[in-house]
């Protein structure tokens, strides 16, 4: 289905089924057949890697914000030697502005559980943990209800289905932290330690959770799976843009009529996003800004977003990125400056401390745009945070500065005059 098609799509994630939360109800629904097929369809699914070969084509690219090919990443788990092998699915979902996995757990959780197991299978794996943020309790005590229900199917535990896979899944939970999002700083969470994130190399792949074998996934990205395994790599292919594929929980929110999550194929235009699916700005306003996909992508200008779609060639193209497709719609009302403050505030709250331009570039961050926030601040003072942010990027353990300091750089680049005029502002009294 080509993109122009989007209105002719039939959601799979969350498709208007009542109850599907229920397992009877995703089982009678089509629920685990795609499970069942690789560990029982020996002419289809010869081994494990054939698995991981179809999940490669397909490009399914991680819906956690990265978008890495979620089949290439299961190729560079090294060959079973008997130990134990871990898949982590990230369900911590803490960047301001994204909130789609909370509707695949509150909706369809079997589903994400189908995409889990048959993950493990593929990378013989033998534990999974599914690591969820704190405050979604409701979720976690759903999550676990799905997980015990789909052990007692014989879905889960030991000899899947009579075929001599067995597997176990947990549900953890963080304490409300957004840096145990970041992948090595889950895994040290899931350890039972302070969420510091790990220095790569070693990668997970080779040293992960207990220093053994681990691939970390989003939720969303394994929920795709199922369909890839009963539709094909080139069904998937074909939904959406080309070098972007499949579907996307696009998390809509701000100044619209309609916000909420809605399942559709990557690439639509953003103002179709806004105008047809989320029903247009509220109170008659106009568009002043979108953040495309959560806090650290790149905020754009609404004379930027003609022809723009949501996928990564053609953010791109004006300077920002697909993240975890989490919309945020600003109207003409919106305070740039309040919002740029806000976000700051956030991300220096959020780092973990472990790298000097990260912990001081942050707390730098946000003490200035307080300053200009409250009127004090000079012209100057724009071109000292342009300064710090090229201190901040790239320079740390993680990617937590750079996404500190992208919305940084980029509100103030692309609404400089809205900056300028708010440090203009300032009154000097001459004795
Ligand atoms: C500070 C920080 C927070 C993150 N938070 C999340 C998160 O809440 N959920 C998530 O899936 N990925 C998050 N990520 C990305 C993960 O490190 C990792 O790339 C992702 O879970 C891999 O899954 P995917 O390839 O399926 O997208 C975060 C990254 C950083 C740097
Ligand atoms: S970049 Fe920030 S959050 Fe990441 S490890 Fe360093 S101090 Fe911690």
């Amino acid at each position: 289905m080509s993109t122009a098609d989007w209105k002719n799509y039939e959601p799979v994630i969350i498709p208007d089924i009542k109850d599907l939360d229920k397992i009877d109800v995703y089982v009678k629904n089509g629920g685990y057949k795609a499970l069942e097929s690789i560990l029982k369809d020996k002419k289809k699914w010869a081994d494990p890697k054939s698995v991981i070969n179809e999940v490669k084509e397909a490009n399914i690219r991680g819906r956690g914000g990265a978008g890495f090919n979620a089949g290439l990443k299961w190729s560079f788990m090294p060959p079973a030697d008997g130990g134990p092998r871990y898949l982590a699915c990230n369900g911590d979902e803490s960047e301001p502005g994204t909130f789609k996995d909370r509707k695949i757990f509150e909706y369809n959780p079997h589903i994400f559980i189908e995409g889990a197991l048959i993950a493990a299978y593929a990378m013989e794996i033998t534990t999974i943990y599914v690591y969820i943020r704190g405050e979604y309790k409701a979720y976690i005590d759903m999550m676990e209800k799905a997980i015990a229900d789909a052990y007692e199917k014989g879905y889960i535990g030991k000899n899947i289905l009579g075929s001599g896979y067995s597997v176990d899944f947990y549900v953890t939970y963080g304490a409300g932290a957004y840096i145990c999002g970041e992948e090595t700083s889950m895994l040290e969470s899931l350890e039972g330690k302070r969420g510091y994130p790990r220095v790569k190399p070693p990668f997970p792949a080779q040293k992960g959770l207990w220093g053994r074998p681990t691939t970390i996934n989003n939720i969303e990205t394994l929920a795709h799976v199922p369909s890839v395994i009963n539709r094909g790599a080139e069904w998937f292919k074909s939904v959406g843009a080309e070098n972007h594929p499949g579907a996307f929980l696009y998390g809509i929110s701000g100044h619209v009529k309609r916000p909420g999550v809605y399942e559709l194929p990557s690439g639509v235009p953003v103002l179709e996003l806004i105008n047809d699916v989320a029903g247009g700005m509220r109170n008659g306003k106009k568009l002043k800004a979108v953040i495309p996909g959560g806090s650290s992508t790149p905020v754009l200008r609404a004379d930027q977003l003609d022809e723009i779609t949501m996928d990564s060639d053609s953010l791109r193209t004006v300077g920002s990125m697909v993240g975890t497709a989490g919309m945020v719609i600003m109207d003409e009302d919106t305070d740039m400056v309040d919002v740029l403050w806000r976000i700051a505030h956030f991300y220096h709250h959020e780092s973990c401390g472990q790298c000097t331009p990260c912990r001081e570039g942050t707390g730098w961050l946000e003490k200035i745009l307080l300053k200009i926030k409250n009127g004090e601040g000079e012209v100057k003072d724009l071109d000292l945070l342009l300064d710090l942010t090229t201190q901040m990027e790239g320079r740390t353990i993680c990617a937590l500065a750079d996404a500190a300091a992208w919305p940084v750089r980029y509100t103030i680049n692309r609404f400089r005059d809205e900056f300028e005029a708010r440090c203009k502002k300032k009154v000097h009294v001459i004795a």
